[in-house]
């Protein structure tokens, strides 16, 4: 088991080295976004703390990656040990994670070391935390505070070393307010909350690992890197990615796979994605013109700022990023901010980047 852990620790350093226009890649990812470049210089300074990390994100958006960068940056000499809280059961899970004595229960003959002890001086990495029982969240508020754990049936507590990354793709926030999940362990926890955007908000990263993923794939299975035809990068552009990277990287290894020419073109797309591009690109949401008629110009307007607001909530109300997602220059974006007076009445602070 603990050689296992250690060889995984290594199999993913060396993902590191992967020859690809090297110097946008940090740690393995990939990124041309404004938003994630702000990730980045965040881990470059948590890296040279010990300080807890909570990194937040929709599913496959990156963060065991991030965490990865975390504590590869951070140049400690104990492994990088993950755990996925969601998907161990809760009575396996405390002692996987803080270790057994021998007797504790039965069939414990031997006693074991818990996930802590083997991450010693290295990084913890607690998956989909939002999971974790009432009961486990207790004992992990206790590891966080006083520095110790307890293997279940110990009679001394140890002492540990070790640096904690929690990641959830639930709103904590939501199950502190239904009591689900602690506050006190909350607050504990995102000492730096690090939020990852989501695929469809990152603007040019879809172009750029769409690319990035052709290239890997290619020379995996020794052929040439695909190319994407215009109507194919335009639904790329448009589709919701409800998977975000993860879903791009496995749709551009089937694609390497299955596609006989060099060019992917829109037949050769899955259902879900072939289908968005013949809706119209609103759906539903545009209005109705009334049989009485409306004013055109009020109506424009208004959508016009409706389209801004949601660009700069997306993006945290980064203005360079917000222009990006809109396919704007980032001036003509400015000025329609504040020709409209949008700064003040949306609930992000509008920030210059
Ligand atoms: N910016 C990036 N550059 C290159 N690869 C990426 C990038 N972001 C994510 N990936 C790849 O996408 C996949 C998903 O990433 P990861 O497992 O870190 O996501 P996650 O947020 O932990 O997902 P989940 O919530 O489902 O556990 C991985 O194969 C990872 O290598
Ligand atoms: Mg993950």
């Amino acid at each position: 088991m603990y050689e296992q852990l250690v060889q995984a620790d290594r199999i993913q350093e060396t993902t590191d080295i992967f020859p690809y226009k090297s110097e946008k890649i940090f740690c393995g990812i990939l990124t041309e976004d404004v938003l994630m470049k702000k990730v980045f210089s965040i881990i470059e300074r948590v890296a040279e703390t010990n300080s807890t990390v909570l990194i937040l994100g929709e599913s496959g958006t990156g963060k065991e990656l991030i965490a990865r960068a975390i504590h590869n940056k951070s140049g400690v000499k104990g492994h990088f040990v993950p755990v996925n809280c969601g998907a161990i059961p809760d009575n396996l899970l405390e002692s996987e994670l803080f270790g057994y004595e021998k007797g504790a229960f039965t069939g414990a003959n031997t006693s074991k070391m818990g996930r802590f002890s083997l991450a010693e001086n290295g990084t913890i990495f607690l998956d989909e935390i939002g999971d974790m029982s009432p009961h486990l969240q207790v004992k992990l508020l206790r590891v966080l505070q006083d520095k110790v754990v307890e293997p279940v049936g110990g009679l001394k507590p140890r002492a540990i070393n070790v640096r904690v990354i929690a990641a959830t793709n639930v709103d904590l926030r939501n199950k502190v307010k239904e009591g689900k999940f602690r506050e006190d362990l909350f607050y504990r926890l995102q000492v730096v909350p690090v939020t990852l955007p989501s695929l469809r908000a990152r603007g040019v990263d879809i172009e750029v690992l769409t690319d990035f993923f052709a290239d890997k794939f290619g020379r995996q299975i020794g052929r040439r890197p695909l190319v994407f035809s215009d109507e194919v990068t335009s639904v790329f552009r448009n589709y919701n990615w409800p998977g975000n990277v993860r879903e791009l990287e496995n749709l551009i290894q089937r694609l390497t796979i299955l596609v006989d020419g060099d060019m992917v073109t829109l037949e050769d797309l899955p259902e879900q994605l072939s289908e968005s591009k013949s809706d119209n690109l609103l759906g539903e949401s545009l209005p109705k013109l009334p049989a009485s008629g409306a004013d055109f110009n009020a109506l424009v307007e208004e959508f016009e700022n409706d389209l801004i607001q949601q660009a700069l909530e997306r993006t945290q109300g980064n203005k360079k990023a917000a222009a990006e997602l809109l396919r704007l220059n980032r001036t003509t974006l400015v000025e329609k901010i504040k020709k409209k007076g949008l700064a003040k009445s949306i609930e992000v602070e509008v920030i210059d980047d």
